[in-house]
């Protein structure tokens, strides 16, 4: 059952008016509809594709602290942009980030879709987002919320990313296309939610097929995950929370990142094995197990084991580096460890 063409006006008006009331006060949307400055506008975007609204939140505050405008983003070192995305994930967004403010310097700021697309890192959404709350131009965004809005919406269980994005198309306000977006977005986010969606309070469930089926929640199909593989791996703390052996990472385990050295125990390989090799490297000896910690990636779950040890290349402070989430839970079980010496003395 599809949604008329008739009804479009009726639903698109019934989510502006109910954005207008109850859409989310949110550090990056300031200045006029349609007219914000496309660079928090592009920075939020970026951060919002791997991080909830409540935490990109205190990471857009903290990277606007960082880099102001798009001149510092595109003057600072790229060794400053990632501290200033540490614990964001996908660091390669941030390097393009980097990467593409230096072209705004240069070539100026895009004022288009197209202009944004050209840019390193701007897909689709992003380009479709900014150019709709920064130009006012109408591109209609879509993301795992517009997606489950939409299927609910259209009763539809398998939607593609070509349905969605036409179904979106449809919908979007030419007059407002920017608050159509967002008032999508928010609906998914604070009211069509994935599990026990909040009908009585939705602007639009006149409309909605999911709504009518008595079970809301059963749209969209869940996705069929691809497999998590398991990593296992060791690292050595060398040092302290705040001085460590600190290594830049290579190869697909959070490569680029500075963090604990650290060797992924292959497959059929001891772990015992992996870590005397890892001792050996650096000129270490381990002195005891601190604990371990587990930290899930798109399609990784990852168990470190961290050890404590002497010896060893010099220690760098910790604050300065970029670390990712995972190096700092490591760094958390040594301080968790001297709490508990503490409390036994
Ligand atoms: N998620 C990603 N971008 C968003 C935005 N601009 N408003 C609401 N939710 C979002």
């Amino acid at each position: 059952m599809t949604l008329s063409p008739a009804d479009l006006p009726a639903v698109r008006a019934a989510l502006l008016a109910w954005f207008d009331r109850a859409g989310r006060d949110l550090p990056w949307r300031v200045g006029a509809e349609g007219k914000r400055d496309p660079y928090r506008v592009w920075v939020s975007e970026v951060l919002l594709q791997q991080t909830q609204v409540a935490r990109g939140r205190v990471y857009f505050e903290r990277f606007l602290a960082a880099f102001p405008t798009v001149e510092a983003l595109a003057a600072a070192p790229i060794e400053a942009v990632l501290k200033a995305w540490e614990g964001c994930g996908y660091y390669a967004r941030a390097r393009n980030l980097h990467r593409a403010a230096g072209v705004i310097v240069r070539e100026g700021m895009p004022t288009t879709y197209g202009g944004w697309r050209a840019l390193p890192g701007v897909g689709p959404y992003t380009a479709a987002a900014v150019a709709s709350l920064a130009f006012g131009e109408a591109r209609a965004v879509s993301d795992g919320n517009v997606r489950r809005v939409l299927a609910r919406i259209h009763g539809e269980r398998q939607p593609t990313s070509i349905w969605v994005q036409a179904r979106a198309d449809d919908l979007l306000d030419p007059a407002r296309p920017g608050a159509l977006n967002e008032a999508v977005m928010d609906l998914g986010a604070t009211v069509c939610t994935p599990k026990n969606p909040r009908c009585p309070e939705c602007p639009v469930s006149a409309w909605c097929a999911a709504f009518r089926s008595g079970e809301p929640a059963a749209f969209p199909a869940p996705k069929v995950r691809a497999a998590v593989r398991e990593v296992r791996a060791v690292a050595l703390l060398l040092g302290d929370e705040k001085e460590a052996v600190l290594e830049r990472r290579e190869g697909t385990l959070l490569g680029g990142l500075m963090g604990l050295p650290t060797e992924v125990v292959a497959e059929g390989t001891r772990e015992e094995d992996t870590l005397a090799r890892l001792a050996a490297r650096l000129g270490a000896t381990v002195t005891g197990e601190l604990g371990r910690v587990t930290h899930t990636m798109t399609h990784r779950l990852v168990t470190l084991t961290v050890y404590g040890g002497q010896g060893g290349p010099e220690r760098r402070p910790v604050a300065d580096a970029a670390l990712s989430r995972l190096d700092h839970k490591a760094l958390e079980l040594w301080r968790a460890r001297q709490e508990s010496l503490f409390a036994e003395v």
